[in-house]
């Protein structure tokens, strides 16, 4: 099943070194950026090019105007012509010389430039695979945001706001159907039943069909009732003395599984460090084929990852212990920072972030335990698409640049969760980056858990 090989993965990715001799451009912007200021280069080279071929007609045009005068009047009276001496060396000179320097001048090649610039560009040009991939990645948008072919060739994707707010138009239909139901006789059962089939219908919608909808802004479950009990609020990570003074905003996203998320808890400057010390290192994410035993790239995980150790850079080190101060988790024990970029289509399909009980050996080499929560900051703002959801429990998470959503992925007696099971959305318009860091079990068994539970 595919989605079991994605722990083992992401495990994998940790231990072997990439090394592609060929990008994928299409899974990420960042590397697409490239090939916009390549593409600028070779239009300067191939104007360059039209000029100089431009400069080399209009030589020979001038040469052959000059010389069809010449001849013109030469040919009236040719005796009379080369009875001037100076006409006569002429003539010996233009034969002898002049005629042989347009000769080369007509054979010389004024491409060399363009084409050596081509040549050495050609390297890094997109394959084959690069195409078809982004082909695949227009029908997976296609058919994850509801697009008809005219609208996507024409290039009218939909507002990103409008989107959204056609989530909340769903939320408020379901609120005023709701108190329609409260207020309704009996005598209407019959339809109060059917509407209460429709609902259940829902519930067994393939998981494909769900996590499409949600990636729409569509079916969130979410009830008034519960919607009340979240709340927002400042957060000191349980009286941390480096928060104490200077608390930070915490939202309750979700109350089951509990997805919290926090404001303004990386800022831009940080952002930019993490994101360039990543850059010259993202590679396609890959999956670990139980085939053949060897790391692949996979349609279900589309984006570029990098992983950021703490002691490279300050910044990592600083984001790290914020992580750790306000989870109330060791991160001693934790994974890397991994940093992903997500380019247009790109996506990761549901998937669990913790190894279940048939994959014991999961994060052996790490000998850490299991993955005991995740901690999630988005990067970037994505123009439409790209939300992070939960498809078991009908859970839409939106990017917002400078946020972090943080869950458990594991209850506390270590069983895992299965209502976490999340995805990426495939990105519609923009850019996406992120960064996570897992959490794992050990170094925890002494600790509480501070962040997440207060609603329990
Ligand atoms: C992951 C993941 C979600 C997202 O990388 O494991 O689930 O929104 N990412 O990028
Ligand atoms: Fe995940």
């Amino acid at each position: 099943m595919a989605f079991n090989k994605i722990w083992c993965t992401v495990a994998l990715g940790l231990l072997l070194p990439f090394s592609y001799a060929h990008t994928d451009f299409f899974t990420s912007i960042g590397h697409m950026t490239d090939l916009i200021n390549t593409e600028k280069d070779l239009v300067v080279s191939l104007k360059d090019y039209i000029k100089a071929e431009e400069s080399k007609l209009e030589q020979i045009k001038k040469w052959a105007e000059k010389l069809d005068q010449l001849t013109d009047t030469a040919t009236k009276d040719p005796e009379g012509f080369l009875g001037h001496p100076v006409n006569a060396f002429k003539l010996m000179k233009r034969l002898n010389t002049e005629w042989g320097e347009l000769e080369s001048l007509v054979l010389k090649d004024m491409s060399d430039g363009f084409i050596s610039n081509m040549t050495i560009q050609r390297q890094f040009f997109p394959n084959d695979e690069d195409q078809t991939g982004a082909a695949k990645a227009l029908l997976r948008l296609q058919d994850t945001y509801n697009l008809d072919t005219d609208t996507l060739s024409r290039g009218n994707l939909p507002d990103p706001e409008h989107q959204r707010a056609n989530g909340n138009m769903k939320y408020f239909e379901y609120i005023m159907a709701k108190e329609k139901e409260a207020n309704k006789s009996s005598t209407d059962s019959e339809d109060q039943m059917e509407k209460e089939t429709e609902v259940k219908k829902k519930d067994y919608l393939p998981e494909r069909r769900k996590y499409e909808m949600l990636c729409r802004g569509e079916g969130l479950k979410m009830t008034p009732r519960r919607q009340k009990r979240l709340f927002c609020r400042y957060y000191d990570g349980n009286r941390n003395p480096r928060y104490i003074l200077g608390p930070v905003k915490q939202e309750d996203e979700w109350d089951k599984p509990r997805i919290v998320r926090f404001l303004d808890i990386i800022s831009d400057e940080e952002i930019e460090t993490v994101k360039e010390l990543a850059k010259p290192r993202l590679s396609r994410a890959t999956v670990h084929d139980p085939e053949t035993g060897k790391l692949t790239t996979a349609h279900y995980r589309v984006s570029k990852s990098a992983w950021l150790s703490g002691y490279e850079s300050p910044v990592v080190s600083r984001i790290n212990t914020r992580i750790q101060d306000l989870t109330g988790l060791d991160v001693s024990t934790a994974e890397e920072l991994q940093v992903a970029n997500y380019g247009v289509g790109g996506q990761y399909e549901p998937h669990f972030d913790f190894a279940r009980k048939d994959e014991p050996d999961a994060f052996k080499e790490l000998g850490t335990g299991n993955r005991i929560a995740t901690w999630l900051f988005y990067m970037s703002d994505v123009s439409a698409g790209g939300a992070t959801v939960f498809p078991e429990v009908g859970a839409s998470v939106w990017p917002k640049k400078g946020t972090a959503v943080f869950w458990y992925n594991l209850f506390p007696s270590g069983e895992g969760d299965y209502s976490t099971r999340h995805a990426a959305c495939p990105v519609l318009v923009g850019n996406k980056w992120v960064s996570n860091k897992w959490l794992h079990e050990r170094g925890q068994e002494f600790r509480r858990p501070c962040t997440l539970s207060e609603l329990e």
